[in-house]
Parts: structure tokens; sequence; C-alpha cells
């Protein structure tokens, strides 16, 4: 089902404007068609990225174990790039240099004229909580828009107050074309979203998008009272403030630990990246798995991300209290602990 869009006095809570936005609310989202608006067939998207599951993102998604690997074929007119990813990309690297691999597949990979879309996560998920450069997509968006390409930001998983904004995009200045959303806009209930410019999300045509579950009233219901707590108890704000306590924690197990390659952060999704060597940055992928196992064991479940393998993300829920915070870091802090020095010392604040 395609919603209308909002009349002005409606009480929506104060989301950011996209410029005569209109959503699409269904479970799952519906990716409005490469074709109906542009009539061009290509797709750029990047290293590192995760999108989902269907044939379409599965195609746009960069991970082959678990994700890709067995489910070939893949969807064509597909057409992958580095992302700025500050810690492993080269060094010195820029804002400009890394948006210059998107002009650099105009000549390599695919024509500009042939490319409908250019799809991001504004933070990489799965793919290890990468926080590009804040010029980046701006850059990016600038390219796009000289060449008539459509930005989409996939805000699945940085989007509603993760990052301490409604949507990770924000902290880039940047208004996207299409943003996709799920995830905590549910608050636990199964429901995704698209919204986008009026003339793109009209372009499929009436009937054109739809499915089984689109516009489902309970998960309706859910993603309204979601979006009103984070308004009323302040969510963005506590993000943020969960971010920066994660952060202030985790940099003192770096200068403690060189296993801590990368601390990294924006608002309440944060990482830490651990490397066998702070120079080489190897990939520390078995001791990722032994500390995430250690934290199973001592009551704490964290996710793992990234190519390699090793990267623990933080996204904890937005209403913990700072006992219950604590309580965790001290969990992960003894994690390291053991697998650094081979043994379990005692639970203790930084
Ligand atoms: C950035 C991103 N996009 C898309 C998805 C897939 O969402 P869904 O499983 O609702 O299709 C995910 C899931 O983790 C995600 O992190």
């Amino acid at each position: 089902m395609k919603a209308t869009s909002p009349s002005p006095k409606d009480s929506t809570p104060s989301l950011p404007a996209i410029s005569r936005k209109k959503p699409s609310l269904s479970i799952p989202a519906p990716r409005p068609s490469r074709t109906a608006y542009t009539k061009r067939p290509a797709v750029i998207c990047f290293e590192d990225a995760f999108h989902g599951r269907t044939l379409l993102t599965m195609s746009l998604t960069s991970k082959t174990h678990p994700y890709k690997a067995g489910f070939e074929p893949f969807a064509s007119d597909i057409y992958r790039i580095p992302f700025a990813y500050p810690y492993r990309g080269e060094k010195g690297a820029t804002a400009e240099t890394f948006a210059h691999h998107l002009e650099d597949a105009f000549k390599r990979s695919v024509a500009p004229e042939s490319v409908a879309a250019v799809i991001a996560e504004p933070v990489l998920g799965e793919g290890g909580f990468v926080i590009p450069p804040r010029d980046y997509f701006k850059l990016l968006q600038n390219i796009c828009r000289k060449n008539g390409i459509l930005f989409i930001a996939d805000e699945v998983q940085s989007g509603f107050a993760r990052t301490g904004k409604w949507f990770a995009s924000e902290h880039f200045g940047i208004e996207p074309d299409l943003i996709t959303m799920a995830k905590s806009l549910g608050g636990g209930m199964p429901i995704a979203a698209v919204t986008g410019r009026a003339e793109i999300m009209d372009a499929p045509g009436v009937g054109a998008l739809g499915g089984t579950y689109c516009g489902h009233p309970l998960s309706c219901a859910a993603a309204l009272a979601a979006i009103e707590t984070i308004e009323k108890d302040g969510l963005l704000a506590r993000s943020t403030a969960v971010g920066k306590h994660f952060e202030q924690r985790a940099h003192a197990w770096q200068k403690k630990w060189p296993l801590v390659g990368d601390v990294r952060g924006l608002g309440g999704m944060c990482a830490m990246e651990l490397v066998r060597d702070t120079q080489t940055r190897e990939p520390a992928d078995s001791e990722t798995k032994a500390i995430a196992k250690y934290c199973y064991q001592h009551g704490l479940i964290t996710i793992t991300a990234g190519t390699f393998n090793n990267v623990i993300r933080i996204l904890v829920p937005l209403v913990v209290t700072d006992e219950q915070l604590d309580e965790g870091l001290d969990v992960i802090e003894a994690a390291l602990a053991s697998v650094v020095e081979h043994k379990q010392p005692a639970l203790t604040h930084a």
C-alpha cells in the first residue's frame, strides 16, 4: 500500500524534511523499480555494503560468506566501488579521494548515463560501522546530480535515532532522493519503509508497488509509537550520550591493548575494530570470535561485523540505563583482557 503524504495539520513528529517527500510503508520495504523513474538500468553500490537478502539486495550486498555464496546468479547491471573506509583506505585519503572512485567507475565500469542510482549506507552496518569523512556524501551526491543519478541512503540499520539523529545522512548534510528504513522504525515490530521525492515514488504508477503485508495496521501503530517515544524520551540525545560513554571507555582500552586497532562511532552506533598488529592492521578475526564467546558466556550478547569478521559493534537499546550500559561494557572489557592476557580478571570500571 502506498500511503498518502501527511497533511501539514497532522501532529507528525519533527522528522527531517525531504522536499515533497512521500512514504511507502511495507513489510518488507519495496524497492521502487530501477527504471520506472530514470529509465536507466544500472545501480552503483559499495564494497563492504549490506542491503538485504532478496535477489536485488543480495546483488547489492558485498560480503560473500555467509551472505552471497551459494545464492548465485545475481542481478545484472550492478557495479561496485570502494567505500570511504578511513581505517583501511589508502593512506592520507580524503573525502575527495574516496568520492573520486565514483567518477572513475564512469570510465572503467559503466557510463554515467546508464546509471539510475547510487545506493549507500551512510554508516556501514554489517560492513563494520564504518564512518566516512563528513564531506564524502555531499561530494558523491554532487557527482550524482551532475549526471542525473539518484542518491539512495539505506538507513535500515543507521536510521531512527541510532546515530543521535533521525537519520545518519543528516550528519553529512545531505538530503537523499530516497531513504530506506526498517529495524528501529518499528521498535521491534516488523515494518519497513521507503521515503522519497514524490515524483520518484509516483513513477511506478498506481498498483505497481505492493505486497501481502504492506501497511500492516499493527506495525504502523507500533512505528508511530516508536517515533513518539524517541521524541518524548529524548532518545536522540541519549544515543549521543551512549556513544560518547562507549568511546571514552573504548579509547582507554585502545591505549592499553594494541588489539583495539580502531574505535569509531556516530552517536550510539559505535564499534571497535580488532587487529593483530597496529601497523599491518591484520584483522584479528579469531580473537573477535573469542571475545564474543566470552561475552555470551558472561551474559552479554554482542554482534560482530565487518568484511574481515574483526569488528565488535555496539548498538544498545536506547532505553538502557547508565548502570546497564556500564555492566555490559565491563563484560567487554573483561573479555578483551581475557583474550589479550589469557586470563580472566575481575570486572572493573575503566
Ligand atoms: C543496511 C541494511 N539494509 C538492509 C537490510 C535488510 O533489511 P531486511 O532484512 O529488512 O530486508 C539490513 C539488515 O541488516 C541492513 O543492515
